[in-house]
């Protein structure tokens, strides 16, 4: 049997392979860390969307609610929820209704899931309200494909 891979040679692709991956490794990282900054820039978390997150996990909406797919399938996807309510259009119109929604639970239809009511102050509801327009506003790469969620 001849030998045909030296030990040497073995050695050189061994580290070569080794040099070779961790600069595309560091390659990839520096990729991510520019895009991920590039990305915070363009949609920055105010002090009001970081407060709004706050209540969101206070009140645990995700018990009932999915946040860009992840969450409890009982109840509306919020993720697309400030463009369903015409925040894009109307920026005002929507924050009004979101926030009268959110007041006016639960709403007693029979036939329908109902919503508990909270007890959220103004200033609070406008950071709730600031949060979800916020996750509107993450690059999804058009993800739900439907405004209706
Ligand atoms: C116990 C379950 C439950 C929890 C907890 C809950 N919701 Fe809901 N929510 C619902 C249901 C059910 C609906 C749909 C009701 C309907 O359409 O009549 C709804 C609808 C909504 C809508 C309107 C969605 C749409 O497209 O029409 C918004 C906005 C909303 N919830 C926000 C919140 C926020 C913010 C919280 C946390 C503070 C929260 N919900 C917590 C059950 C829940």
């Amino acid at each position: 049997m001849s030998e045909t891979l030296t030990k040497s040679a073995a050695r050189n692709i061994f580290f070569g392979g080794t040099v070779f991956f961790f600069v595309i490794f560091v390659g990839l990282v520096a990729h991510s860390v520019t895009k991920a900054n590039a990305i915070a820039a363009a949609n920055p978390v105010t002090p009001s969307v970081a407060a709004g997150k706050h209540i969101w996990e206070r009140h645990a909406c995700i018990d009932c609610h999915t946040l860009l797919g992840e969450g409890a399938y009982f109840a509306p996807e919020l993720g697309n929820v400030w463009v369903r309510f015409g925040g894009l259009e109307s920026p005002d119109g929507a924050r009004d209704a979101l926030k009268a929604w959110i007041k006016n639970q639960p709403t007693g239809i029979a036939g329908r899931r109902q919503m508990p009511h909270f007890n959220i102050n103004e200033s609070e509801l406008d950071q709730l309200v600031d949060f979800l327009k916020w996750t509107s506003e993450i690059d999804t790469q058009k993800w739900p494909p439907q405004v209706s969620g």
